[in-house]
């Protein structure tokens, strides 16, 4: 139902030109705000721009083994939009009328798939005992439900007027109090800190604290975030070092599809406003089959991607097969990632050269 509804919108607006007559408010508002030519001409310098990144990406080999993290995935111009909406998280009217919708959706995913991996949790608190990382929490959407289902969870986002909100906002609820903590920071900042850094730190008094260093989290949920990073390589490389092995990465975003563009960013920012207009630059888009292989290569095995649709009209999330839009994506950290290099990971008891070689592997 919900496709048939989407591709009338779809042919809709592509049938429209700012000369047309389409009656009803839509219409007039998308004539004042929108105009189809100066999209496009947008659009092809965008693909222009995408097209020499990528030929500029082809040519520099990826150097995993030479990776440090002093790569910022920060983009300043994405905190300066999100620090300007940062009193707006919690109207379930407003801009972010969308996230607080797709609770509905990704609540669920992620804690079934959890579920799936630590069996036997308690009914009522299925989460309890889970330590959980969630980055770009801006003002505690997604991390609040997380907390009330059990788990232990760490809401980080570099836009400290975001975090502010957050802290605000659960401060409220005393059944968070324990187990809700956030952090004003990026991913890459929680990592240098070194074990105090992963700490719920700024948590309410008394909370137990989310974790007590890098690789101890069981679970990092990163929703709507990736698609407003700098670097999405450093990104995932701090993702595999916080996470334990065997824990889970949770990452919801925007396909890299013509469709996307359209929906994403013409429909759902210019025409209907459900997102505020500049939110989203399509050159940050991924699709799963890119974000799949970046994730490969920083030692996580992904298994399960599912398409997402949002409508308009109801307000509301939905599964479909597509993944042409938004989906999510459930990846799991391999045990043996950095992988231990044969001749280091079991030294021969009488070779003289293990000791001085530091080898550090167990
Ligand atoms: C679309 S919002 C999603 C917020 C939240 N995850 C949710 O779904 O309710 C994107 C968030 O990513 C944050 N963000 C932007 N750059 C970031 C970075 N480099 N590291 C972590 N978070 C970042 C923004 O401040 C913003 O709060």
């Amino acid at each position: 139902m919900y496709c048939k509804k989407l591709s009338r919108l779809v042919l809709r607006v592509s049938c429209l030109k700012p000369t047309s007559v389409i009656g009803g408010p839509l219409t007039s508002a998308y004539r004042t705000v929108f105009s189809w030519t100066a999209v496009c001409q947008q659009r092809s310098l965008r693909l222009q721009r995408s097209a020499l990144m990528e030929k500029d990406q082809r040519a520099v080999p990826c150097q995993t083994s030479l990776r440090s993290v002093s790569q910022t995935t920060v983009d300043p111009d994405e905190l300066r939009r999100f620090q300007s909406l940062a009193n707006k998280w919690w109207d379930e009217q407003g801009e972010f009328a969308a996230l607080h919708a797709m609770n509905d959706l990704r609540v669920p995913f992620i804690r079934d798939n959890l579920l799936n991996v630590h069996r036997g949790r308690q009914t009522g608190k299925p989460l309890a005992g889970l330590k959980i990382l969630d980055v770009g929490c801006g003002g505690g959407l997604l991390t609040e439900p997380l907390g009330r289902l059990g788990a232990s969870i760490l809401g980080i986002d570099p836009v400290a007027e975001s975090i502010g909100t957050a802290q605000l906002h659960s401060s409220y609820d005393p059944d968070l109090r324990h187990r809700v903590s956030y952090r004003a920071c990026s991913l890459e900042e929680l990592n240098a800190d070194g074990p105090e850094g992963a700490e719920g730190a700024e948590g309410a008094e008394g909370a137990e604290t989310a974790a007590e260093g890098a690789g101890q989290f069981d679970a990092v949920v990163a929703s709507e975030v990736v698609e407003h990073l700098a670097d999405l390589e450093t990104f995932a490389y701090c993702c595999s070092l916080v996470l334990k092995p065997g824990g889970s990465l949770f990452i919801t975003t925007l396909n890299k599809t013509n469709l996307s563009w359209l929906l994403g960013i013409v429909v759902a920012e210019n025409v209907l406003r459900i997102v505020p207009a500049g939110t989203h630059e399509w050159e940050k888009f991924i699709s799963p089959e890119d974000l799949e292989r970046l994730l490969e290569s920083n030692g996580f095995s992904v298994q399960s991607v599912k398409g997402m649709l949002y409508n308009p009209i109801t307000g509301a999330w939905s599964w479909t097969n597509s993944t042409a839009i938004n989906y999510a994506l459930h990846a799991v950290k391999l045990s043996d990632y950095p992988p231990v290099q044969a001749n280091e990971s079991s030294p021969h008891p009488e070779d003289p050269t293990a000791a001085q070689s530091g080898s550090t592997h167990s």
